[in-house]
């Protein structure tokens, strides 16, 4: 008899047991070193190829935070509903992020939604589409939704950053500070009945807590939506989902629980 396949190769067994499901190439790549690039390269590749540090050489010198966040603030406030908001969201230049991201990735959904999700940042599908949740992270959130009845057109969805960041860096505090105005508002004009932040990174930054996603998912809290109570809750990011299917039942949970405050608030039957 054969013997399986794990057993004749024991690095398969080994990055299968670690989670690997495919391998790209025979010899692992420095993705942070620096390498030659032609004028032909895609723009994506230019990035992915260069270090964070690299990449931030190309943005101006990071503003003072307060000039910055205040100059979010006094254009964010002065929206008096969301396409307003998305149109001076778009114009405004007060953070490095938009100059390498090729869109602006805007908030999408009805005003007055049910329930509204929160990610943290476009990432590369996004930032093509200038749509959230697009991509494999997007379907995956799309098949919970369905899940619990919902659908994607019915719900609202955002991110916390509208830029995508240079190879998919983790935002930076300041650049963090100054788009979470814009979704704060974001928040309050679309007045959903029920937020969900999706992942660790977003519930950070909405709730304002340090608390990891493990112990902040399914404690409901209330968002001040501008001086209106939502209730909110954190959920696992999809894309976390997509590496770690074994949280799917804790994420069923967590939807299930969103489910029932979206009935008992008379949102949803
Ligand atoms: N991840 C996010 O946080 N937001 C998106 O829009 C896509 C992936």
């Amino acid at each position: 008899m054969e013997e399986p396949q794990h057993f004749r190769d024991p690095l398969a067994a080994f990055l299968g047991a670690c989670g690997v499901t495919a391998v790209l190439a025979e010899t692992p790549q420095n993705r942070f070193a620096e390498v030659e690039t032609t004028v032909d390269s895609e723009p994506e590749d230019l990035l992915l190829a260069q270090s964070d540090d690299l990449d931030d050489d190309l943005l101006p010198p990071p503003a003072d935070e307060d000039d910055a966040v205040q100059a979010a603030r006094e254009v964010a406030r002065t929206a008096p509903d969301v396409a307003t908001l998305h149109r001076l969201l778009a114009g405004f230049d007060g953070c490095p992020l938009k100059q390498l991201a090729r869109t602006t990735c805007l908030g999408e959904g009805p005003v007055g939604a049910p329930v509204m999700f929160v990610g943290e940042a476009p990432g590369r599908d996004e930032d093509e589409a200038g749509r959230p949740f697009v991509g494999r992270s997007g379907q995956l959130l799309e098949k919970m939704l369905k899940a619990i009845g919902l659908s994607r057109e019915a719900v609202y969805i955002s991110n916390v950053i509208p830029w995508r960041p240079p190879a998919n860096r983790t935002p930076s505090p300041i650049e963090t500070a100054t788009c979470e105005v814009f979704v704060r508002r974001e928040i309050a004009l679309v007045r959903p009945k029920v937020l969900v932040a999706l992942g660790g990174s977003a519930a950070k930054t909405l709730f304002a807590t340090d608390t990891g996603i493990m112990r902040q998912r399914g404690h409901w809290v209330t968002f001040d939506a501008d001086g209106h109570p939502i209730d909110a809750v954190a959920m696992f990011h999809p894309a976390y989902l997509l590496r770690t299917p074994g949280e799917k039942r804790r994420a069923w949970q967590d939807l299930l629980a969103v489910r029932r405050k979206l009935v008992a608030l008379g949102a949803i039957t």
